[in-house]
Order: C-alpha cells, then structure tokens, then sequence
C-alpha cells in the first residue's frame, strides 16, 4: 500500500495533541495514544470500555527507542534480531526513570512492548518522540478489527482519526512472550511458537490456565462475536453459520470458508473479518468444523475456543 504523507502528518499531529486514533499493523488495527501522556492513556481505556487493570502494549519504532523504558537480555536480543519488526510482544522490567505513563502498565513493574512491521505506522512512529501505546482497536472483550471498517463499526465518531492501512496481513494479534526469567508464551498469536523456540533454542512453555492472569488475553470470554460458537462440528442447520477452513464444491449461502485449500496463513487472515460478517449477516449461531490443531491453527483454535465460552 502506497504511503500517503498528509495522512501520516495528521495523524502525527493528533498524537502530539494527546488524542487518540486508529493505526493499522501488520496484525490487528490499535487504539493509539502517546505512552509517556496520562490524558492521551486514560482516554484510551475510557473509548475501550477496558477495564483499568488491563496493561497496553507499547508500540516503538526500533530497539534504541525502548533502551530508556526497559532493560533487556540475551533471550529479547535473539528474538528481536529474528523477528522485529513483527508479530512479537515482549514482557520486560521497566525502568525506574522510564517516562511511560502509569496507566499504561496500571502501576505494574512490567512493560508489554512490540515493534510493528507494518510501513505505514512504521513511518508514523520514526516521527514520534514518543511510543504509542495501543491495545488492539475493537471494544473490549469483542472480535478485533483488521480493517479500518471494523474500527468504525465499533467506535462510530467517537474515534477522532483511522490512519488507513489496507486489511491486516497476518490478522490475529501478535504472540506475546515474558522474558523476564525462563521464556514463556502468555499469549498464542500471529508468530509460531515454535520459530521462537528454534531461536531460543529451547523448549518454550505456553502459560494457558495461570492461577493468576496476567495477559487478559487469557480471559475465557474474549474474541468474542456475541452469538455462540461450537466447535469441531460436522453438520450443521440452514439457520446456522458454518465456518469451514478449506472451500467445498458445495456453496450453501451459510456457509463460510476461511481458505481456499485450507491454507492457514490465509485462514489467519480471514478468520475475525469472518466472525464480524457472520455477525452482519444476523446468524443466530456459529459451528466450526475441525481446525487442524498446528502452526497458527494453534492460535486459531485458541481464539475460537475463547470465542465460544460465551
Ligand atoms: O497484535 C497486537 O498485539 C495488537 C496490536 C495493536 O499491536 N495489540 C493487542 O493489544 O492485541 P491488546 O491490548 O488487545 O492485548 C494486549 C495483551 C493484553 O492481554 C494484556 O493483558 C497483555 O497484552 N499485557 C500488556 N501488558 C502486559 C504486561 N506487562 N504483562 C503481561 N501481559 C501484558
Ligand atoms: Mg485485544
């Protein structure tokens, strides 16, 4: 996608007035405002509806941005070399004279950060002097948006600016990784775990059920398209959405295929625009068939499971 200059400029100028906007990634749209601004991050969980002891990721155009906000180590060096800018949220120790606003992190000592790969808001944060904190652009606990639409079906007027940036290439949020001591996965997403444990060089644990949460993304209810979802279904009723990975010969007006030939980059990608069409189309219900469970089908599973506690 072409970059367009006075839409970067406007965007840049809202952020430097303590607004908040919307700007596409490589993953899923975010909510952004000024990190190191109190007014630009409270107003950024009061349009969410988010509740307050949800922390943001924090959003930096490259490694020597984020040297006076957090320390690092072998493990985020490593990871960082391989696969920033991307689809990877780090948990690190944040500095004690770092200026990021306490309600980013709701007072914590640990700081989500990420290094998005899309051109456009690349080229937006190289002219920040500050990070941008931003969760993803949807109302909370709901499907995330990867177009620009979606934000404005869920926000209306009430968001000041969407930068537009075409759909999401990867389409479900990046995969988030806590660093701090022994590596572990907090979050499944748009990077396979298992390319981070190649790099590593080290079997990774995914933290799936922790007595105490603390990625939300872990909540049970969460992705969700506000109707039902079952999943591993094999047949299904006229009234109902079915989710398909790979497309039929047969076309039913119900039913929904993520891939042509079951690809699941491409599953990825189509899997919230079709959740949110599903929606538009005023089912009353959702089945899935069978996913295959690897890869980013992993994350796509665990999105729809998520999905279906409703
Ligand atoms: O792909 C993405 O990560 C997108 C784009 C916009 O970058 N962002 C995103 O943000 O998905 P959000 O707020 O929807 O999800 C961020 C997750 C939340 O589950 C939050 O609890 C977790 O990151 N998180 C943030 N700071 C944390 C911290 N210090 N420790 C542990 N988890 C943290
Ligand atoms: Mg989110």
């Amino acid at each position: 996608m072409k970059i367009n200059l006075s839409n970067i400029k406007k965007a840049k100028n809202l952020l430097f007035n303590s607004e908040c906007i919307a700007i596409p990634t490589e993953t899923v749209y975010g909510l952004a405002g000024n990190a190191y601004s109190d007014k630009a991050c409270k107003k950024i969980f009061t349009l969410k509806k988010r509740p307050k002891n949800n922390p943001l990721i924090v959003h930096y155009h490259k490694f020597q941005d984020l040297k006076k906000d957090c320390s690092f180590n072998k493990n985020f060096i490593k990871l960082y070399k391989k696969f920033c800018p991307g689809p990877i949220t780090f948990i690190l120790d944040l500095k004690k004279n770092s200026k990021i606003s306490k309600f980013v992190t709701n007072k914590k000592k640990t700081l989500a950060v990420r290094f998005p790969k899309h051109p456009i808001t690349r080229n937006l944060l190289k002219r920040l002097n500050f990070p941008l904190a931003a969760p993803s652009a949807n109302l909370s606990k709901r499907v995330s948006a990867v177009c620009s639409s979606h934000v404005k079906d869920d926000f209306g007027k009430k968001i000041k600016y969407i930068l537009e940036g075409g759909k999401s290439s990867i389409g479900l949020e990046s995969t988030i990784i806590d660093l701090r001591t022994k590596p572990k996965i907090l979050r499944l997403g748009g990077l396979d775990f298992s390319a981070i444990q190649r790099v590593l060089n080290q079997k990774v644990k995914i933290q799936n059920n922790p007595s105490k949460i603390s990625a939300p993304g872990q909540f049970k209810l969460h992705y969700s398209p506000g109707i039902p979802i079952k999943l591993n279904i094999r047949k299904v009723k006229d009234d109902e959405a079915y989710i398909l990975i790979r497309e039929k010969k047969i076309k039913k007006s119900n039913y929904y295929f993520l891939s042509r030939k079951g690809d699941l980059k491409e599953a990825a990608k189509n899997l919230y625009s079709t959740l949110r069409k599903i929606k538009k189309n005023k089912h009353l219900s959702i089945s899935v068939s069978k996913i295959p469970n690897k890869g980013l089908g992993k994350t796509i599973n665990d999105r729809l499971i998520r999905a279906s506690k409703f």
